[in-house]
């Protein structure tokens, strides 16, 4: 029986997953959050799949050891091993790739560009995910190689963005003329302006939101949401804690949560 002042879990490769707590924090705004972001190993996207299962079952361990009630698995990178993952613990992987199908459904897309990591492109969890939410909506994509990376360098200039961003969108633009692009990289909606300057015509989507909403239907369902009280954010780092505090002081999460930054 999971307790209602027990943690959510969420893991990413880095700093990327902050665009999900940003929508739990929204969502769920009394819950205490312990973040895994394996920053040392980023970027995942270019890995093989055996290098991720290890990866994210490191850090699967580390969470659930700890006692999260759920874990909201902010990587759709991995979001693909699931399933292997979900064999390992006993608590509810909620995957940001079956979320973004709820985006697709409650949008009503019918024709749908994503954006993401190789690993996630090649996975085809997208292909899949909104293919059983919405069987009549086409799905083109493009794999960035580069894009989580700049993300995650705190030197990168806008130049450097806008290059691989207009280098990979005019790719899919050429192949399927889409006005929807779902950003399939939790690292993608940290630089949603430069997305949205070098393609002002297109809708871009983060599927944050909806992932969130699936945690809050989770804890909902099962009455083990927490009671209101000012929430703590924990950040493990294989990385430089200091680098993960800058970033979540720069999204004002010092105003709502309690913050501590640990090196693992
Ligand atoms: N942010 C992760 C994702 O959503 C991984 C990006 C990477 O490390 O390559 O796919």
């Amino acid at each position: 029986m999971q307790k209602k002042n027990a943690p959510i879990g969420v893991m990413d490769s880095g700093v990327g997953g902050l665009s999900v707590v940003t929508a739990l924090r929204q969502t769920l705004p009394y819950e205490d959050i312990l973040y895994f972001g394996d920053t040392a190993n980023c970027p995942y996207g270019n890995k093989t799949r055996e290098q991720l299962l290890k990866l994210s079952g490191n850090m699967l361990a580390y969470l659930t050891q700890r006692g999260v009630k759920c874990v909201a698995l902010a990587c759709n990178t991995t979001s693909s091993l699931a399933p292997v993952l979900r064999e390992r613990v006993n608590v509810p992987i909620i995957t940001i790739a079956e979320s973004a199908a709820d985006t697709v459904t409650q949008a009503k897309l019918k024709r749908v560009g994503v954006i993401a990591t190789v690993f996630t492109v090649g996975s085809g969890i997208y292909d899949r995910c909104i293919r059983v939410a919405s069987p009549d909506t086409t799905v083109a994509s493009v794999g960035s190689p580069n894009l989580a990376a700049l993300v995650e360098n705190a030197a990168t200039t806008e130049a450097q963005f806008d290059a691989e961003i207009r280098a990979c969108m005019d790719d899919l633009l050429a192949r399927a003329p889409v006005e929807d692009v779902i950003l399939g990289c939790t690292h993608y909606p940290l630089v949603l302006d430069r997305f949205r300057a070098c393609f002002p015509a297109l809708r871009f989507h983060d599927p944050a939101p909806q992932q969130a909403k699936r945690v809050l239907k989770y804890l909902t369902e099962n009455a083990i949401a927490n009671e209101p009280h000012r929430a703590k954010l924990t950040v493990f780092t294989t990385g430089d804690p200091d680098v993960f505090r800058e970033k979540c002081e720069a999204y004002g999460y010092g105003e709502t949560y309690d913050m501590e930054f640990l090196k693992v």
